[in-house]
Protein backbone atom coordinates (compact mmCIF):
# COMPACT_ATOMS: atom_id res chain seq x y z
CA UNK A 1 0.00 0.00 0.00
CA UNK A 2 1.41 3.37 -0.96
CA UNK A 3 -0.78 6.52 -0.50
CA UNK A 4 1.93 9.21 -2.37
CA UNK A 5 -0.31 8.93 -5.37
CA UNK A 6 0.89 11.96 -8.15
CA UNK A 7 -0.32 15.20 -7.25
CA UNK A 8 -0.77 18.33 -9.69
CA UNK A 9 1.35 21.29 -8.22
CA UNK A 10 -2.17 22.97 -7.12
CA UNK A 11 -3.12 19.29 -4.75
CA UNK A 12 0.39 19.72 -3.18
CA UNK A 13 0.20 23.34 -2.67
CA UNK A 14 -3.78 23.33 -1.26
CA UNK A 15 -2.07 20.02 1.07
CA UNK A 16 0.74 22.10 2.19
CA UNK A 17 -1.95 24.88 3.23
CA UNK A 18 -3.81 22.44 5.22
CA UNK A 19 -0.51 21.07 6.95
CA UNK A 20 0.31 24.68 7.90
CA UNK A 21 -3.08 25.20 9.07
CA UNK A 22 -2.92 22.50 11.68
CA UNK A 23 0.16 23.79 12.55
CA UNK A 24 -0.83 27.63 13.03
CA UNK A 25 -3.55 25.96 15.31
CA UNK A 26 -1.51 23.13 17.23
CA UNK A 27 1.86 23.77 16.36
CA UNK A 28 4.82 22.83 14.10
CA UNK A 29 5.90 19.09 13.85
CA UNK A 30 8.30 19.14 16.48
CA UNK A 31 10.06 15.14 15.45
CA UNK A 32 8.26 13.39 12.92
CA UNK A 33 9.64 13.98 9.88
CA UNK A 34 6.69 12.31 7.38
CA UNK A 35 6.56 12.57 3.68
CA UNK A 36 3.73 13.92 2.61
CA UNK A 37 3.72 14.65 -1.34
CA UNK A 38 6.60 15.05 -3.65
CA UNK A 39 8.41 17.38 -1.84
CA UNK A 40 6.11 17.82 0.84
CA UNK A 41 7.46 17.27 4.62
CA UNK A 42 6.13 17.49 7.76
CA UNK A 43 9.80 19.31 8.90
CA UNK A 44 11.65 19.48 6.15
CA UNK A 45 13.27 17.95 2.88
CA UNK A 46 16.19 15.78 4.42
CA UNK A 47 16.89 12.49 5.60
CA UNK A 48 16.13 12.47 9.39
CA UNK A 49 17.34 9.93 12.05
CA UNK A 50 13.52 8.42 12.97
CA UNK A 51 13.38 7.05 9.47
CA UNK A 52 16.37 4.57 10.28
CA UNK A 53 14.39 3.63 13.43
CA UNK A 54 11.48 3.20 11.59
CA UNK A 55 13.39 0.60 9.21
CA UNK A 56 14.71 -1.32 12.49
CA UNK A 57 11.13 -2.01 13.79
CA UNK A 58 9.61 -2.84 10.61
CA UNK A 59 12.36 -5.26 9.86
CA UNK A 60 12.88 -7.00 13.49
CA UNK A 61 8.53 -7.12 13.31
CA UNK A 62 8.95 -8.77 9.94
CA UNK A 63 11.62 -10.92 10.94
CA UNK A 64 10.28 -11.94 14.85
CA UNK A 65 6.12 -12.11 14.40
CA UNK A 66 5.57 -14.84 12.03
CA UNK A 67 2.31 -13.55 9.57
CA UNK A 68 2.37 -10.90 7.08
CA UNK A 69 1.90 -6.90 8.39
CA UNK A 70 -1.62 -7.08 7.10
CA UNK A 71 -2.09 -9.38 10.13
CA UNK A 72 -0.52 -7.77 12.49
CA UNK A 73 -1.99 -5.49 15.16
CA UNK A 74 0.34 -2.99 16.57
CA UNK A 75 0.30 -0.52 19.62
CA UNK A 76 2.52 2.46 19.48
CA UNK A 77 3.32 3.81 23.10
CA UNK A 78 3.50 7.69 23.50
CA UNK A 79 3.46 7.82 19.70
CA UNK A 80 4.05 11.68 19.63
CA UNK A 81 3.34 12.62 16.08
CA UNK A 82 2.15 9.03 14.83
CA UNK A 83 5.15 8.30 12.69
CA UNK A 84 5.75 4.51 13.56
CA UNK A 85 2.04 3.58 13.63
CA UNK A 86 1.53 5.37 9.80
CA UNK A 87 4.34 3.15 9.09
CA UNK A 88 2.91 0.03 10.29
CA UNK A 89 -0.62 1.40 8.49
CA UNK A 90 0.63 1.69 5.28
CA UNK A 91 1.89 -1.89 5.11
CA UNK A 92 -1.98 -2.83 6.38
CA UNK A 93 -0.94 -3.41 9.79
CA UNK A 94 -4.04 -2.58 12.37
CA UNK A 95 -1.73 0.18 14.50
CA UNK A 96 -3.37 1.88 17.42
CA UNK A 97 -1.41 4.92 18.88
CA UNK A 98 -1.45 6.26 22.51
CA UNK A 99 -0.10 9.99 23.52
CA UNK A 100 -0.35 12.06 26.33
CA UNK A 101 0.23 15.58 24.66
CA UNK A 102 -3.32 16.44 22.48
CA UNK A 103 -1.01 18.50 20.60
CA UNK A 104 0.90 15.59 19.00
CA UNK A 105 -2.19 13.44 18.54
CA UNK A 106 -3.72 16.30 16.29
CA UNK A 107 -0.97 16.55 13.90
CA UNK A 108 -0.54 12.52 13.64
CA UNK A 109 -4.58 12.20 13.14
CA UNK A 110 -4.15 15.25 10.60
CA UNK A 111 -1.40 12.65 8.53
CA UNK A 112 -3.69 9.48 9.15
CA UNK A 113 -6.86 11.26 7.17
CA UNK A 114 -4.58 12.68 4.49
CA UNK A 115 -3.08 8.68 3.57
CA UNK A 116 -6.86 7.60 4.59
CA UNK A 117 -5.09 4.83 6.99
CA UNK A 118 -8.70 3.28 8.22
CA UNK A 119 -6.40 1.08 9.78
CA UNK A 120 -4.79 3.21 12.18
CA UNK A 121 -6.20 5.14 15.30
CA UNK A 122 -4.62 7.77 17.23
CA UNK A 123 -5.80 8.73 20.80
CA UNK A 124 -4.98 10.81 23.61
CA UNK A 125 -3.92 8.63 26.26
CA UNK A 126 -1.39 7.99 29.34
CA UNK A 127 0.61 5.33 28.77
CA UNK A 128 0.16 4.36 32.40
CA UNK A 129 -3.07 3.38 31.89
CA UNK A 130 -2.21 0.28 29.60
CA UNK A 131 -4.24 -2.65 30.16
CA UNK A 132 -5.61 -5.55 28.54
CA UNK A 133 -8.84 -5.05 29.60
CA UNK A 134 -9.19 -1.34 27.83
CA UNK A 135 -6.66 -1.96 25.11
CA UNK A 136 -7.06 -5.68 24.03
CA UNK A 137 -4.06 -7.53 22.82
CA UNK A 138 -1.25 -6.74 20.08
CA UNK A 139 1.39 -8.61 18.09
CA UNK A 140 3.83 -5.30 18.22
CA UNK A 141 3.99 -3.34 21.36
CA UNK A 142 6.51 -0.66 20.24
CA UNK A 143 7.79 1.11 23.37
CA UNK A 144 10.32 3.60 21.31
CA UNK A 145 11.48 6.69 23.80
CA UNK A 146 9.17 6.16 26.90
CA UNK A 147 10.72 4.19 29.19
CA UNK A 148 12.73 6.80 30.52
CA UNK A 149 9.88 9.67 31.24
CA UNK A 150 8.56 7.01 33.99
CA UNK A 151 9.77 6.98 37.74
CA UNK A 152 9.69 4.38 39.85
CA UNK A 153 6.87 2.34 40.01
CA UNK A 154 5.17 3.61 37.35
CA UNK A 155 8.31 2.29 35.11
CA UNK A 156 7.64 -1.17 36.37
CA UNK A 157 4.18 -1.29 36.22
CA UNK A 158 4.55 -0.16 32.78
CA UNK A 159 6.61 -3.20 31.20
CA UNK A 160 4.22 -5.33 33.31
CA UNK A 161 1.52 -4.20 31.39
CA UNK A 162 3.14 -4.27 28.13
CA UNK A 163 4.06 -7.99 28.75
CA UNK A 164 -0.06 -8.24 29.57
CA UNK A 165 -0.98 -6.91 26.08
CA UNK A 166 1.66 -8.24 23.95
CA UNK A 167 1.20 -11.76 22.64
CA UNK A 168 4.48 -11.90 20.68
CA UNK A 169 6.97 -8.84 20.03
CA UNK A 170 7.76 -5.93 22.43
CA UNK A 171 10.39 -3.38 20.58
CA UNK A 172 12.18 -1.36 23.60
CA UNK A 173 13.83 1.65 22.22
CA UNK A 174 15.34 3.29 25.06
CA UNK A 175 17.90 4.62 27.46
CA UNK A 176 19.95 2.71 29.92
CA UNK A 177 22.03 3.98 32.84
CA UNK A 178 25.25 2.83 33.15
CA UNK A 179 24.98 2.71 37.12
CA UNK A 180 23.30 1.06 39.71
CA UNK A 181 23.10 3.67 42.76
CA UNK A 182 19.58 3.88 42.66
CA UNK A 183 17.74 0.62 43.58
CA UNK A 184 13.64 0.02 43.85
CA UNK A 185 12.23 -3.16 44.70
CA UNK A 186 9.08 -4.07 43.01
CA UNK A 187 7.15 -7.61 43.58
CA UNK A 188 9.90 -9.04 45.22
CA UNK A 189 13.10 -8.06 42.53
CA UNK A 190 15.30 -5.59 43.12
CA UNK A 191 16.09 -2.62 40.07
CA UNK A 192 18.84 -1.02 40.31
CA UNK A 193 19.86 2.12 37.59
CA UNK A 194 19.76 6.38 37.91
CA UNK A 195 17.43 8.82 38.13
CA UNK A 196 17.09 11.65 35.49
CA UNK A 197 15.60 14.67 36.18
CA UNK A 198 13.00 15.77 33.35
CA UNK A 199 11.25 18.89 34.94
CA UNK A 200 12.11 21.51 37.73
CA UNK A 201 10.35 20.63 40.86
CA UNK A 202 8.41 23.79 41.10
CA UNK A 203 7.78 23.96 37.15
CA UNK A 204 3.93 24.13 36.78
CA UNK A 205 1.91 21.39 34.61
CA UNK A 206 1.58 24.01 31.58
CA UNK A 207 5.74 24.52 31.60
CA UNK A 208 5.99 20.47 31.97
CA UNK A 209 3.65 19.86 29.06
CA UNK A 210 5.16 23.07 27.11
CA UNK A 211 7.94 20.19 26.37
CA UNK A 212 6.98 18.95 23.81
CA UNK A 213 9.10 15.20 24.14
CA UNK A 214 9.31 15.52 28.12
CA UNK A 215 7.55 13.56 31.08
CA UNK A 216 3.83 14.93 31.15
CA UNK A 217 4.42 15.05 34.77
CA UNK A 218 6.87 13.40 36.77
CA UNK A 219 10.17 15.53 37.66
CA UNK A 220 12.41 13.19 37.50
CA UNK A 221 12.02 9.19 35.87
CA UNK A 222 14.15 6.15 36.93
CA UNK A 223 16.53 4.90 34.17
CA UNK A 224 17.15 1.21 34.89
CA UNK A 225 20.78 -0.08 33.64
CA UNK A 226 21.12 -2.80 31.13
CA UNK A 227 20.46 -6.13 33.43
CA UNK A 228 17.91 -4.39 35.70
CA UNK A 229 15.98 -3.87 31.79
CA UNK A 230 16.31 -7.30 31.16
CA UNK A 231 14.98 -8.36 34.05
CA UNK A 232 12.11 -6.09 33.97
CA UNK A 233 11.03 -7.57 30.55
CA UNK A 234 11.80 -11.44 31.98
CA UNK A 235 9.49 -10.41 35.09
CA UNK A 236 6.72 -9.11 32.21
CA UNK A 237 6.40 -13.11 30.50
CA UNK A 238 9.01 -12.44 28.22
CA UNK A 239 11.16 -15.60 27.07
CA UNK A 240 13.94 -14.29 25.00
CA UNK A 241 15.60 -10.69 24.99
CA UNK A 242 17.29 -9.92 22.27
CA UNK A 243 19.89 -6.45 21.31
CA UNK A 244 18.89 -5.31 17.60
CA UNK A 245 22.48 -4.44 15.85
CA UNK A 246 21.05 -4.35 12.17
CA UNK A 247 19.49 -2.98 10.48
CA UNK A 248 21.85 0.00 12.01
CA UNK A 249 20.23 2.76 13.99
CA UNK A 250 21.93 6.17 15.34
CA UNK A 251 21.71 5.59 19.36
CA UNK A 252 23.77 7.41 21.29
CA UNK A 253 25.91 4.82 23.68
CA UNK A 254 23.44 4.85 26.58
CA UNK A 255 20.30 3.96 23.99
CA UNK A 256 19.59 0.48 23.29
CA UNK A 257 16.89 -1.56 20.90
CA UNK A 258 15.77 -4.86 22.58
CA UNK A 259 12.93 -7.28 21.38
CA UNK A 260 11.04 -8.94 24.17
CA UNK A 261 9.81 -12.22 22.61
CA UNK A 262 6.65 -13.92 24.13
CA UNK A 263 7.32 -18.13 23.60
CA UNK A 264 6.76 -20.87 25.40
CA UNK A 265 10.08 -21.49 27.74
CA UNK A 266 11.94 -24.77 27.39
CA UNK A 267 13.37 -27.03 29.21
CA UNK A 268 16.91 -28.34 29.41
CA UNK A 269 16.95 -32.57 29.41
CA UNK A 270 20.87 -34.04 28.85
CA UNK A 271 22.10 -32.13 32.33
CA UNK A 272 21.74 -31.78 36.13
CA UNK A 273 17.67 -31.28 36.04
CA UNK A 274 18.15 -28.07 38.60
CA UNK A 275 19.25 -26.32 35.84
CA UNK A 276 15.76 -25.88 34.99
CA UNK A 277 15.35 -24.44 38.43
CA UNK A 278 17.68 -21.18 38.18
CA UNK A 279 15.65 -17.78 37.20
CA UNK A 280 15.94 -16.81 34.36
CA UNK A 281 16.81 -13.04 34.86
CA UNK A 282 20.35 -12.28 36.12
CA UNK A 283 20.97 -12.39 39.38
CA UNK A 284 22.85 -9.35 40.26
CA UNK A 285 21.45 -6.52 38.09
CA UNK A 286 23.50 -3.68 39.51
C1 LIG B 1 10.98 11.19 23.46
S1 LIG B 1 9.35 11.31 22.83
C2 LIG B 1 9.27 9.78 21.91
C3 LIG B 1 8.20 9.81 20.86
C4 LIG B 1 8.11 8.59 19.97
N1 LIG B 1 7.69 7.39 20.68
C5 LIG B 1 9.43 8.34 19.27
O1 LIG B 1 10.13 7.37 19.63
O2 LIG B 1 9.78 9.11 18.38
C6 LIG B 1 8.36 10.99 24.26
C7 LIG B 1 6.87 11.04 23.98
O3 LIG B 1 6.20 10.47 25.10
C8 LIG B 1 5.06 11.26 25.40
N2 LIG B 1 4.74 10.96 26.80
C9 LIG B 1 5.50 11.22 27.90
N3 LIG B 1 4.92 10.69 29.00
C10 LIG B 1 3.77 10.07 28.57
C11 LIG B 1 2.76 9.33 29.24
N4 LIG B 1 2.80 9.12 30.55
N5 LIG B 1 1.73 8.86 28.50
C12 LIG B 1 1.68 9.10 27.16
N6 LIG B 1 2.61 9.78 26.48
C13 LIG B 1 3.65 10.26 27.19
C14 LIG B 1 5.51 12.66 25.09
O4 LIG B 1 4.43 13.53 24.94
C15 LIG B 1 6.32 12.45 23.82
O5 LIG B 1 5.52 12.46 22.69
Amino acid sequence: MWPLKKREPEETAALRRRMEEVASRHGPWTGHNIRLADGLYTIRDEVMGLGLRARRFLQCAADIVGKPFDQMRVLDLACCEGYYAIEFGLKGARAVGIEGRDVHVERAEFVRREFGLDNVEFHVGDVRDLSRERHGEFDVVLCAGILYHLDAPDVFRFVESIGEVCTRLAIFDTHVSAGGEVAHTYKGRTYHGSDFREHDDAAAREQRLANPWASLDTPKSFWPNRRSLYNMIDAAGFTSVLECHLPAGFEPDDRIVLMGIKGAPVRVEATHPGFNDIPRGWPDPK
